[in-house]
Parts: C-alpha cells; structure tokens; sequence
C-alpha cells in the first residue's frame, strides 16, 4: 500500500486530497497543527493516521519526520497542502504579519520536504506543493500571500531539477477561488461576485477539483511530468481583463 503525507488534513482541500488518496487504495499520514480538528476528520477515515504537527516549527517537522521514519512508512508522496491566507494592505504588512505567512506557507513547504527528502528518494517518490492563482498574478492586499506563493512555485522548480536524477518528482498546484473556511474568512460578497465575473467557468472551483489534480500529479499517469505550475483555476490565469460589455 502506498502513502502520501497530506499537510493541513483536517479540512478543506487536505481533507478531500486525503479522502481521494484513501478511495484510490493509499494510506494517508494527516498532517494538522488543529488538534480537535484533525481527531475529527480523521475519526470515519480507515487507513488514515492523524498526526498533530505545526509545519512552520522545524523542531515539530523533525520530530515527526523521525516519527514517520523509524515506523519504517515508504512515503510515496508528499503534499505541502498546508497554508494560511492573511490578507492586507502594504501599509498595514509588518513583519510579524508578513512572517506569520511566510513560516507556514513558504518555510513549512521548505521544512516538510527537506525532513522526508531521503524517504522520499527511497520510494522514487512524488512531491505536490499548493501554491495559488494569487502566485501567478499580482493583486491588491496580498503582498505577504502572494509572495510567498510564487516563491512556493519556485522552490518546486528547485526540488524538481535537483530531485530529478533520484526519480523524486516535484509539481506545483494553483488553485483559483474555492469556498473553504480559508477563502471565505477573507472573501467578502462583493469578492464573491467579482470573482464569479472574472472566471471563465463562472463559478468557484470544489475542493474535490483541486484534490483531483493532485492526485493525478501523485500517480504513475503522471510519471514524466514534474518541474510544473499547474492551475487549477475555473481559467482564471488565461484572462485578460475581463470587459463584461464584451462579452456576447
Ligand atoms: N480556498 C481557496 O480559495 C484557495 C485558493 C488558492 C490556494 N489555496 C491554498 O490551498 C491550501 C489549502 O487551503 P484551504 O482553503 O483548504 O484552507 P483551510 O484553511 O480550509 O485548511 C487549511 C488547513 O491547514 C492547517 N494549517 C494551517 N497552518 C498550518 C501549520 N503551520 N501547520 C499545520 N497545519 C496548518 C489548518 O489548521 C487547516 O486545517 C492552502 O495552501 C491555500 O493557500 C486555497
């Protein structure tokens, strides 16, 4: 049986991508730093072993990495799913909100991957990091978020070329709007609906949607694909702007 590490398990895209894993015949290792959370995500699930762990402290990583490693686990797949939305004004960005974003999106990304690499390479294994559509394009109030996204995208490219001779294979997923507790702790209506208007497919994606592309990029059909930015986004990133009075 093969296992992935899904970070931030307890809801939202970890929790489909980790029942996805489960129905297509793999064990899941949940990663969540919500302690009642991830205990009731994890209750129903067979084959799923929650493990409570704050990705952005790299003393927990290790500790969980030594976990995973001396229960002798092949870890076939890796996915950096983990992340916070903190959404601000340049002016109202300082530092310990900028790092608050920052040591869970970018450093738990870099820790996760650094701690499981050798189990990783011993499985020819397969590495998913979630970044963002608002990594591919700039926009207002995101200066901490979406840097540290398009820095998420990079660090794939890195651990794909240099991963690559030991068969691991590393990809990048950029989900566009989906309505999770994360997106809609900072989507206002208003944001709703001028998302709506700027999607293509109209419509904000599921977390299901999401969770299908990662395991796609987790399975042998993905096999000679690593090293890319894969959106997942309704077409979001294809727009240009988006004139309502052009359209038919
Ligand atoms: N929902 C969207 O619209 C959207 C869009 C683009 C990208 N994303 C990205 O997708 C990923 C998942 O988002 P979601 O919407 O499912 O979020 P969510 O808030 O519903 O779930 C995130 C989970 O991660 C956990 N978590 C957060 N920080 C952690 C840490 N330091 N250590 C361990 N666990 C931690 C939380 O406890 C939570 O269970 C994130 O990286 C997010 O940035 C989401």
């Amino acid at each position: 049986m093969k296992t992935a590490v899904v970070t931030g398990a307890a809801r939202g895209i970890g929790l489909a991508t980790t029942q996805q894993f489960l129905a297509d015949g793999w064990r899941v290792v949940m990663i969540d730093r919500d302690e009642a959370a991830l205990a009731e995500a994890a209750a129903p699930l067979e084959n799923a072993e929650p493990v409570l762990c704050d990705i952005s402290q790299p003393d927990q990583v290790d500790r969980m990495a030594a976990d995973l490693i001396v229960a002798g686990h092949s870890i076939d797949a890796l996915v950096n799913n983990a992340g916070v939305a903190d959404f601000g004004p340049i002016a109202e960005t300082d530092f310990a909100r900028w790092r608050r974003v920052m040591e869970t999106n970018l450093d738990g990304t870099f820790l996760m991957s650094q701690a499981l690499r050798a189990p990783l390479i011993a499985a020819k294994g397969a590495i998913v990091n979630i970044a963002s559509i608002s990594g591919l394009r700039a926009s207002t109030l995101r200066v901490a978020y979406g840097t540290s996204k398009a820095a998420v995208m990079h660090l794939t490219k890195q651990q794909a070329v240099e991963l690559g001779e030991y068969g691991v294979r590393a990809n990048c997923v950029c989900p566009g709007p989906v309505a999770t507790k994360l997106a809609m702790a900072v989507h206002s209506p208003e944001i709703i609906a001028a998302y709506h208007d700027a999607l293509p497919l109209n419509r904000y994606g599921s977390e299901d949607e999401i969770a299908s592309v990662i395991c796609f990029l987790c399975s042998a059909k993905a096999s000679f694909v690593t090293g890319q930015i894969i959106a997942s986004d309704g077409g979001f990133e294809a727009t240009g702007i988006g004139l309502p009075a052009l359209r038919s």
